[in-house]
């Protein structure tokens, strides 16, 4: 057990800071052992604050203090202590001189200054700038900085910071220096600096308003190949911006850097974007679709932070949605823009629905605005992303996109260089539309996933329909009890012959019913026949509804139903139902409806490629596992498996001919398209291989040696790997290494496809890879590629019956966390739903947890994550 217990931060303690920071100066001098930081920071009394306190109190957090002064004079009477610096009685207004001395090389936790082969850049989101120098770390202080780097000229020749360059020149030494100063104030948290040798690669863009904006983008030599699709997604997402949010951009350079080791995806430091190199850097040779589509979002997501983050901020911690649920809402917008809607949605809405309702009823639930925490990196969860924009979505719905688009004018005029919090955010909302949105708001501060529970009735005589619907929320951690939410949910009814029908005297087809109530009825009349209600279109509300379809009413909305997503989803409804029943012994044998729904998708002309794809993907094994109680995975996969098998086997010739007919030949484009062709024709592939027939050896074979891209290799790979074929399989894996041992980005995905597969992916596979030359401790992709898949995505093996993958992960995250604390307690996150599982399962996890929560230096980061988990501490 830890020497002392972590303490929680409550909202409810919120002040204002007792001081200001209005600029900042800082020279940050690099050595190869070390870095000195000398930091002027011009403060003053916060004239807001009512608490007369006199002294300051500045955050620091492993901070070597060289000098302290206060106007010029070297204080004397300062105190530091655990995390803190204090300056007892301190003048209204005055400037203060500190000098640290850090050590970026020893830096293995990734959070502050530290080095990635060999360059030197920063994290400073959400607390890092304490690991910088002594400051007041904490989103509501925003200030403008000036920042000159110094380092040695030959091996670091790129010296960059936030803003724009206005001085630069030779040092003695062989040194030089550059000098940025960002002319907007800002958080500390959004401070940022890189010093290296990198290749640079310009690009430009035009601003509606006639601005020439200088794109910049920084990657080592071996990477310069590998920009042009994070540079064409950057130009795109620009012009989106202005033209639907009317955003345009306002510095005129706007840099993206691209280095190997991140905790996290990528960072929107105010005209310094630094990204994971695996959301950056892309070639068709080495990038697959998947990873190009990611890519886009991913840039644009940082890009979008330059308004909703930078220019308007958080007023604290517990409003981090208020940038990251209306950025994830941003990009999902304009992803959808860039290819097919339906198909955006749907794979948004299934990871939503398998990984945040999971979050959301388990041991670590909280509100899309938590109430408290113990360590604020333990909150970039899906809840605060994904959750979070689904809430923004459904005020998208309420309002509709033009009195949205007035809202967001009016948050973003009321509230730039404010830091502020979603409350803020609501009202501009419900000022722009003069909608009443206080009951709404409960969706940001109660937690977990409301359940509509509906019926219908029918009265042939008078023709009318009637839709009840009762909601209501499962109790999660400090919340037993939850008032009812404001739920839009977007319906049709439709007649037996597919026709959609009108619900009001306007003939409309679609309408959005609101729920406000425990309980409402909804009453259609002048219906010639029962209907068959469609529900929930496009997933209007991030919510679990239960609707008694029969697998005929699925059958026919999987190709009746107007909406793409409903479609998608009523196939999903129905193969759960199919593959459940056999588990569970309700079916002795694989009901044949969902084979002949995927023959007619496979044989008509005409349809969207990609949805086909799509509505082809069973179920997965976590989806299946969120919606049984005491889940039994390996008697899951097994009935999963035995109905892959019966729909591949049914529909062999068909596989065969989708992929003689669509496989996309010529040169790669990432373009809506071949993408689309690449996904149905590889998962014609997937489902073929898994016969296990020499039809589909031969073609994967064909196709791994033939493609030219990465997306048909990488899909060849592991459908080999994913087989019975021995030979071909290890002869594939040792070719594919061969091929790209020099390239991290592929190697990655060579890890990816063995600790996630459920054939070869055991203990000891997992523990081999450990041990290979190119695994690396210190580099958070290859943790997560190897464990992170392995306990995440492969779940036959992590729940293996014995115990292993369980201890396996356990013993992983004790190693990790002695160094870098932010990925140990990422990678904990599957231990945490142990209560959903069935009892020798959940006794095995449960062990491993008790065993971490036992461990005498625990992270603070893990701790919280464990015992919370364990429903030690609040
Ligand atoms: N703010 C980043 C984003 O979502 C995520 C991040 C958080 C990165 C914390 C690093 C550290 O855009
Ligand atoms: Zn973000």
């Amino acid at each position: 057990m830890r020497a002392e217990q972590p303490q929680a931060v409550h909202l409810a303690d919120y002040r204002v800071p007792a001081f200001l920071i209005d600029h900042v100066d800082l020279r940050i001098e690099l050595f190869e052992d070390c870095a000195l930081v000398h930091s002027r920071l011009n403060i003053r009394r916060n004239p807001a604050d009512e608490s007369q306190a006199r002294d300051l109190v500045l955050n620091g957090e492993e901070l070597g203090l060289e000098s302290l002064m206060l106007d010029g004079r070297p204080v004397e009477n300062h105190r530091v202590d655990e995390g803190f610096l204090t300056v007892p009685s301190v003048p209204e207004h005055f400037h203060l001189d500190v000098t640290t001395r850090i050590h970026p090389r020893d830096n293995t936790r990734l959070e502050g200054l530290y080095q990635s082969s060999g360059m030197f850049c920063t994290q400073c989101e959400a607390e890092g700038f304490r690991r910088i120098t002594y400051f007041l770390d904490r989103p509501d202080v925003m200030a403008c900085y000036r920042t000159r780097i110094e380092a040695d000229r030959e091996a670091y020749p790129v010296l960059l910071a936030n803003g724009n360059p206005v001085d630069w020149g030779e040092l003695e030494d062989g040194r030089h220096q550059v000098t940025w100063e960002d002319p907007y104030p800002k958080p500390s948290y959004l401070f940022a600096m890189v010093a290296g040798d990198l290749v640079e690669k310009r690009d430009e863009f035009v601003t509606g308003s006639g601005r020439t904006i200088d794109l910049r983008m920084y990657v080592e030599a071996r990477n310069e190949a590998k920009c042009e699709h994070a540079l064409a997604s950057l130009k795109k997402a620009m012009a989106w911006d202005e033209e639907v949010y009317g955003r345009e951009y306002d510095l005129d350079i706007f840099m993206v850097v691209a280095v190997d080791d991140f905790n996290m995806g990528a960072m929107e430091n105010k005209g310094l974007n630094i990204f994971n190199s695996s959301c950056v850097l892309a070639s068709p040779e080495t990038a697959t679709d998947a990873a190009y589509d990611r890519i886009e979002s991913i840039v644009a997501h940082e890009y979008f932070h330059n308004w909703s983050g930078n220019r308007v901020t958080c007023r604290d911690w517990f409003q981090l949605s208020l940038k990251e649920g209306f950025t994830v809402f941003r990009d999902n917008q304009f992803s959808a823009d860039m290819g097919s809607p339906t198909v955006q949605r749907i794979d948004h809405v299934n990871m939503l629905r398998t990984a945040q309702f999971a979050e959301d009823a388990g041991p670590m639930a909280h509100p899309v605005r938590p109430d408290s925490y113990i360590e604020i990196a333990n909150f970039y969860t899906l809840t605060v992303y994904e959750k979070g924009a689904e809430v923004v979505r459904m005020i998208h719905t309420l309002l509709g996109p033009d009195m949205f688009r007035e809202g967001s004018d009016l948050y973003f005029a009321r509230h730039d260089g404010q830091a502020v919090t979603t409350d803020d955010f609501v009202s501009a909302m419900e000022d722009a539309s003069s909608r009443d949105l206080t009951q709404f708001r409960r969706w940001y501060g109660q937690a977990g996933t409301p359940e509509l529970r509906v019926t219908d009735t029918f009265d042939a005589e008078s023709g009318t329909y009637t839709l009840t619907i009762r909601q209501s929320c499962p109790a999660t951690p400090g919340q037993s009890h939850k008032e009812p939410f404001h739920i839009p949910v977007r319906m049709g009814l439709i007649a037996s012959d597919g026709e959609a029908l009108p619900l009001d005297a306007e003939q409309n087809t679609e309408t959005v019913l609101e729920l406000t109530g425990d309980e409402h009825s909804f009453q259609f009349s002048g219906l010639a026949e029962r209907p068959v209600p469609s529900l929930l279109r496009g997933f209007s509300a991030p919510v679990k509804l239960d609707y008694p379809w029969t697998r005929d009413q699925l059958m026919f909305l999987m190709s009746r139903d107007p909406d793409g997503f409903n479609r998608w989803d009523a196939g999903q409804k129905l193969a759960v139902d199919v593959i459940l029943s056999i588990q569970q012994g309700r079916d002795t044998e694989v009901d044949p409806r969902p084979v002949e729904a995927y023959r007619t998708l496979l044989t008509t002309p005409g349809l969207d490629r990609a949805m086909v794809a799509r509505m082809l993907a069973l179920p997965s094994t976590a989806w299946l596992i969120e919606l049984t109680d005491e889940a039994d995975v390996a008697a899951i996969d097994g009935a999963r498996h035995q109905v892959e098998q019966t729909v591949a086997r049914a529909l062999r010739d068909e596989l065969v001919q989708v992929r003689a007919d669509h496989h996309p030949g010529g040169s790669y484009a990432f373009e809506p398209g071949q993408v689309a062709a690449r996904s149905l024709s590889n998962s014609a592939l997937t489902l073929l291989t898994r016969i296990g027939d020499e039809q589909g050896r031969e073609q994967a074979l064909a196709q791994f040696e033939q493609a030219t891209n990465m997306t048909d290799r990488l899909a060849a790979l592991k459908a080999l790997v994913d087989s019975p074929f021995s030979q071909e399989r290890e002869d594939a894996l040792a070719r594919f290494h061969a091929d790209w041992h020099h390239d991290p980005q592929v190697v990655e995905q060579w890890f990816a496809v063995q600790s996630g597969s459920p054939w070869i992916g055991n203990v000891n596979c997992v523990t081999e890879l450990l041990a290979h030359p190119a695994f690396d401790w210190k580099n958070p992709n290859k943790v997560r590629m190897v464990i992170g898949v392995f306990a995440g995505r492969n779940l036959t093996h992590f729940h293996s019956p014995d115990g292993s993958g369980h201890r396996f992960l356990g013993e992983q995250i004790r190693r990790l966390d002695a160094f870098n604390p932010q990925i140990s307690a990422q990678l904990a996150q599957p231990l945490t739903r142990w209560r959903q599982y069935a009892p020798h399962l959940r006794d095995s996890m449960a062990g491993i947890l008790r065993e971490l929560r036992d461990l005498p230096d625990l992270s603070r980061d893990l701790y919280e994550v464990v015992t919370k988990s364990l429903g030690e501490s609040g």
